[in-house]
């Protein structure tokens, strides 16, 4: 895309095959960067639509994981790229507070259910396993809380008989391709033109953190 005058710059941090972002681009959202945390599918989709992709490989899954730093280095991936709002696609990694203060009120997370229900990367096994006949996906503000925050939209998807995780996973994720660029779309018009008095930091959700990666956590190794 090409981006207009005034633009919210949108830095979108995933880890996995990159669809969610690839719904985002395809929204024609003004996308200035990408982050991965592993070398992933939402590399290429990234590529092919020229946008640049910062990589903060992590190596640590154990106890000596430098959390702070390794938002940190998230973070100037983003402040680099003069990113304003961030929006999470599937990031395998649960940032500290920096992204907060960094981005305060202006961190946006995609979740495979329908919060508070199931939170964790494990959303779509877990709802699975509990037998519910109805799931969803949630599109909210991040906080330092895994998976809280401020609910921006939230969409109903019926689980079927004989439905495994993958199944299910990819039709809540057909409806996320629609719900997150459309919240996505839906707050940056709501944010004030820049140098306007605007939100950051003053809006709800903004002290927050974010959503569900994989391990008991919620993180993905
Ligand atoms: C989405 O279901 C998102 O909600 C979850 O991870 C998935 C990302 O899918 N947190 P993809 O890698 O963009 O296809």
């Amino acid at each position: 895309m090409r981006l207009g005058m005034g633009a919210v710059r949108i830095g979108v941090l995933a880890s996995g095959t990159g669809t969610i972002l690839a719904a985002l681009l395809e929204a024609d959202l003004p996308v200035v960067v990408v982050v991965v945390d592993r070398r992933c599918g939402a590399e290429q989709v990234a590529a092919r639509a020229g946008i640049p992709v910062v990589v903060v490989e992590r190596r640590d899954f154990g106890a000596t994981f430098d959390r702070d730093a390794f938002t940190a280095d998230v973070v100037a991936g983003l402040v680099e790229h003069r990113v304003e709002v961030v929006a999470m696609a599937g990031f395998g990694t649960v940032l500290a507070v920096g992204v907060h203060e960094a981005f305060p009120g202006r961190v946006l997370n995609t979740h495979p259910a329908l919060l508070p229900a199931f939170k964790g990367w494990h959303a779509v096994e877990a709802a699975l396993a509990a037998g519910v006949k109805v799931t969803g996906c949630t599109v909210h503000l991040a906080t330092l809380e895994v998976d809280e925050g401020p609910i921006l939209a939230q969409q109903a998807v019926p689980v079927l008989p004989g439905d495994d995780a993958r199944m299910l996973h990819e039709r809540i994720k057909q409806v996320e391709r629609h719900l997150y660029p459309a919240a996505v779309r839906t707050f940056i018009d709501g944010l004030g033109s820049p140098g306007e008095e605007s939100s950051p930091g003053t809006g709800p959700g903004a002290d927050v953190g974010r959503d569900g990666p994989p391990t008991s956590s919620g993180e993905q190794p």
